[in-house]
């Protein structure tokens, strides 16, 4: 090669190299906003990433890929466990993992960090990061159609989407708390006693670890038909 041809290589390349990184760069910013909803970042949701970084919920969990990847994925936790289960679990871990045998430590957060972190999440949970973690995909698809649209779900969605955070049923879920097929087993509630029971557990059990559920009184009694019909 002569040393004109290595040249025009070297800059063309070189040029077409930065051509490509400044339209990516642009493209990036053009379309961030669409994607992750860049005006529903309020006070709170920055509140909430400072909670985040403050008590390096980071080393041992993940979210958008970044982590330690010890504990569960955070990316979208406020649609598999909801705002009321986030904050008890950050707030009580000892309480509602009392059975497990991994164990989340009391980090000592107020009621007002884990209602920031709450919306922090749920932020996080609406980027459009095309369907990752794949594996809660199912609990995203649960909790948006579970209040507005649940004829179109399998009774066994809207049970596992709303519950299947710490239950488990048919191997499918987390058991942390339980799987139904032995909870419908033991239980001696009544119909209106489990459904009390999901909406205000310590109205119904005043030990229980469980923190009451982000569901309708209709999804409530769904749910409560659903258990005891194991039976
Ligand atoms: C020392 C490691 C550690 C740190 C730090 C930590 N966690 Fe956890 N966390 C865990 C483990 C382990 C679990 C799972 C417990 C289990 O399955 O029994 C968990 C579970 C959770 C869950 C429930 C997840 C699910 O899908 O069931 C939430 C929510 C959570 N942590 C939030 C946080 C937040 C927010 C912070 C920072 C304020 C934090 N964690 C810091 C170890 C940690
Ligand atoms: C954040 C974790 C968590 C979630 C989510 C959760 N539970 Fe629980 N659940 C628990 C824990 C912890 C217990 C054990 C309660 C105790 O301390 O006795 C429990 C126990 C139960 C029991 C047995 C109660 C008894 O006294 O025998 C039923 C029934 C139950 N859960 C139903 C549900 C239903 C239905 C849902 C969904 C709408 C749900 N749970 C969601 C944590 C959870």
């Amino acid at each position: 090669m002569t040393k004109k041809a290595a040249k025009s290589i070297f800059w063309v390349g070189t040029l077409m190299s930065a051509g490509i990184f400044i339209w990516l760069t642009v493209d990036f910013h053009r379309q961030e906003p669409a994607y992750a909803n860049t005006d529903r970042i309020t006070e709170q949701v920055v509140a909430g990433k400072k909670v985040w970084h403050k008590y390096n919920c980071n080393d041992c969990h993940t979210i958008l890929g970044f982590g330690g990847y010890y504990a569960p994925d955070m990316t979208k936790a406020y649609y598999r466990l909801g705002p009321n289960n986030i904050v008890a679990i950050v707030m009580e871990p000892e309480k509602v993992y009392k059975d497990s045998f991994r164990k989340m430590p009391k980090l000592g957060l107020t009621r007002r960090e884990a209602e920031d972190l709450v919306e922090f999440l749920h932020w996080v949970a609406d980027i459009e990061n095309r369907h990752w973690p794949p594996q809660d995909e199912k609990y995203v698809r649960a909790a948006r159609l579970r209040e507005k649209e649940p004829h179109k779900l399998q009774k066994v969605d809207i049970v596992l989407g709303a519950c299947g955070g710490c239950h488990s049923f048919e191997n499918q879920g987390r058991d942390i708390a339980g799987d139904f097929g032995d909870i419908a087993k033991e239980t001696q509630y009544d119909r209106d006693t489990l459904v009390r029971y999901i909406l205000n557990p310590t109205s119904v059990n005043p030990d229980s670890g469980m923190p009451p559920q982000n569901v309708s009184p209709e999804t409530a009694e769904l749910i409560a038909d659903f258990i005891l019909g194991l039976k």
